[in-house]
């Protein structure tokens, strides 16, 4: 893919380290792509300065929200290099997200290339304070304007970056998870297994009611029953469960997370039992009450692993591990960004060194 770089005419102070928050603050460039089909498929691959986009206001995302994004990091590693950690998995995903929506998608190779191009040509923004990255943010959206619902015509691949710290307010630290039993996420058949925006619009009103309630998160209970746990709003959840690690199969209503591949590959690498099944509630629920759940954390780019310190369902509320990190939680945190900011051996092959 050929990519016209246009560099901006100044550059944005960089924002403090210490205090990134989470996307907060985008970078001098953006990538942008266009796929007009009465142009034959993609063309004009560009790094641009970051802009607004000015848009018709018939356009069909706003509409009939034809949209899907991906999320990864850059890191600058102890060497001084840039890298990156498993990208061709987020092209991969999004290639899948792109065709339940019924969008063209860009090539592995493409999408990897964009990303790299991108994030080398901004690399002055990856921060090196502890636990902080280069969020990295494609999307792409139906460009056509149009009123009448059919798939658009026309589509903008877009990357933009953010110089970010935690996700979570708290931290790496232990949150409070609600679990759903009013609103539900995704059903068989659905969109649950997209990064697509309106699977995430669509959980804003449960969010909102954890909130009120003191809960960080909302863990999903699966569509069809609300039987079974599936994922929380903002990444993959898994529990040690006495000695065996439980999660949620990605069976089209649970979103395929890189890190929870990432995390059970590493698990089963150790030796543990690790068990990819539906997971009652109500199983979920007495093993926190009897103290069989010695454990349970989030798996996300975003999120990083983040260790649950509390469920709540039904009114009754339960804390796992006395609200600490537990030992196997930490030992996973300690891996993963070890290997995500090059300070361990890439065992696995994931990094990408730009
Ligand atoms: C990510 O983990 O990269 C996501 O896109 C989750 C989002 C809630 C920030």
């Amino acid at each position: 893919m050929e990519i016209r770089i246009e560099r901006a005419k100044t550059l944005k102070p960089k924002p403090d380290q210490n205090h990134l928050g989470f996307g907060k603050y985008y970078t001098d460039h953006m990538f942008e792509i266009d796929w007009d089909k009465d142009q034959g498929g993609w063309h004009d691959a560009r790094i641009i300065p970051y802009a607004p986009l000015q848009i018709d206001p018939a356009t069909m995302v706003l509409h009939y929200a034809q949209e899907t994004f991906e999320g990864l990091k850059a890191y600058r590693n102890p060497q001084g290099e840039v890298q990156l950690f498993r990208p061709e998995m987020n092209a991969r995903r999004m290639q899948n997200s792109n065709k339940r929506l019924c969008m063209p998608y860009l090539s592995e190779e493409d999408f990897v290339e964009a990303v790299s191009k991108l994030v080398e040509v901004e690399q002055d923004w990856i921060p090196t304070a502890p636990e902080t990255s280069l969020y990295i943010r494609p999307f792409m959206f139906a460009s056509e304007p149009g009123v009448g619902v059919h798939p658009a015509v026309s589509y903008k691949f877009i990357i933009i970056l953010t110089p970010v710290g935690n996700y979570y307010p708290e931290g790496v630290a232990p949150v409070k998870i609600w679990i759903e039993d009013e609103y539900v996420r995704a059903v068989k058949g659905g969109t649950g297994f997209t990064k697509c925006g309106g699977n995430y619009a669509g959980s804003l009103k449960a969010q909102e009611k954890a909130e009120e309630h003191g809960y960080t998160q909302v863990l999903w209970l699966d569509g069809n029953e609300k039987k079974y746990v599936e994922e929380v709003g903002s990444m993959n959840i898994m529990f040690l469960i006495n000695d065996t690690v439980v999660t949620a199969p990605t069976e089209g209503t649970v979103l395929p997370g890189v890190t929870r591949d990432s995390m059970l590959t590493i698990l089963r690498d150790w030796g543990y039992n690790v068990e990819e099944r539906k997971l009652p509630v109500t199983e979920l629920m007495e093993a926190a009450r009897t103290g069989a759940l010695k454990e349970a954390w989030g798996t996300g780019t975003a999120a990083v692993i983040s260790p649950v310190g509390e469920l709540y369902f039904k009114g009754e509320e339960c804390v796992i591990n006395d609200f600490k990190t537990g030992p196997l939680t930490q030992k996973l945190y300690d891996t993963l960004t070890g290997i995500q900011w090059g300070r361990l051996p890439d065992k696995f092959g994931w990094i990408k060194v730009l």
